[in-house]
């Protein structure tokens, strides 16, 4: 192989995938550095895996390993680069020489308050987290997620007392605290945003009327036969069912396709 072939391969080759690590023939390991000690490692780990085949065992800072439940957050270095980076152990893959520490966990004050009780407005979020007008804008929060969370943004929101759009732009936080670990106003964003989001979708957004009618059916017993019914079954008159049950075409276009069975819809 060139050496150009050889470069392209090693680089596309950025996804590990199982849960465990195991490592071809022939692998290519390199060094990485875990709290200041070198390890050598398959190149095609995430941290996590890597450490855990350097010796470490995740008993916190470790859950969905899917980059779901934000409980692995680390920062690194790489060799030569003053740039501080950040990312969750499970789902970035390692680098020659970088150099990283996770943080599982970052202090953040989260005030007290009963969602059913709160006025959904802008002046209890200010009320509650006062803190949120210590912000100076210095975009270190933004640049710490992992997410992709223009985290600024829906603090800048909530100041203006925007709780959809901070809702909307904050979705996709998953609660890591990274973001708190680089503000300069020593703000708890990602509750603040949490708060957003739970006011929005209790008080704000507009109901799902098609939830509504499937909790009604729900109660009026709709569906209590044919879960007796299910419950009664046997292994394998389950898997069964399971097995020949009615599935949507993988490529059909939305809403284009109906089950033939509808008396559960
Ligand atoms: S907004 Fe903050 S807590 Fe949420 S994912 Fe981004 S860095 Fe993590
Ligand atoms: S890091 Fe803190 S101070 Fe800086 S922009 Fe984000 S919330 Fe504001
Ligand atoms: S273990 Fe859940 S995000 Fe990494």
């Amino acid at each position: 192989m060139s050496k150009a072939a050889e470069c392209k391969c090693a680089s596309s080759r950025q996804v590990a995938t199982g849960d465990r690590a195991i490592l071809p023939e022939g692998a290519k390991t390199i060094p990485i550095y875990v709290m200041g000690k070198k390890y050598e490692v398959p190149e095609t780990l995430t941290i996590m895996k890597a450490m855990e085949f350097a010796g470490f065992k995740f008993l916190r800072g470790c859950g969905c390993r899917g980059g779901i439940c934000g409980a692995c957050p680390t920062v690194y270095r790489k060799e030569g680069d003053y740039k501080l980076y950040f990312g969750l152990a499970c789902q970035t893959v390692v680098e020659p020489n970088m150099y990283l520490a996770q943080i599982p966990f970052y202090p953040a004050n989260r005030a007290v308050y009963d969602i059913e009780k709160i006025e959904p407005a802008a002046e209890t979020i200010h009320a509650l987290y006062p803190e949120l007008f210590r912000c100076v804008a210095c975009n270190n929060c933004t640049k710490a997620c992992p997410m992709g969370v223009e985290v600024l943004d829906y603090i800048s929101a909530l100041k203006q007392g925007d709780i959809a759009r901070a809702a909307q732009i904050s979705f996709d936080c998953i609660q890591c605290g990274l973001c708190a670990s680089r503000c300069m106003g020593e703000l708890p964003q990602y509750h603040i945003a949490q708060l957003a989001r739970r006011m929005y979708g209790k008080y704000i957004q507009p109901r799902a009327l098609h939830l509504e009618k499937r909790v009604a059916e729900i109660e009026s017993g709709k569906y209590d036969s044919m879960l007796d019914s299910l419950m009664k079954m046997s292994h394998a008159e389950l898997e069964k069912l399971y097995k020949e049950r009615e599935r949507e075409p993988d490529m059909s276009a939305p809403g284009a396709w109906m089950p033939k069975d509808t008396q559960y819809l």
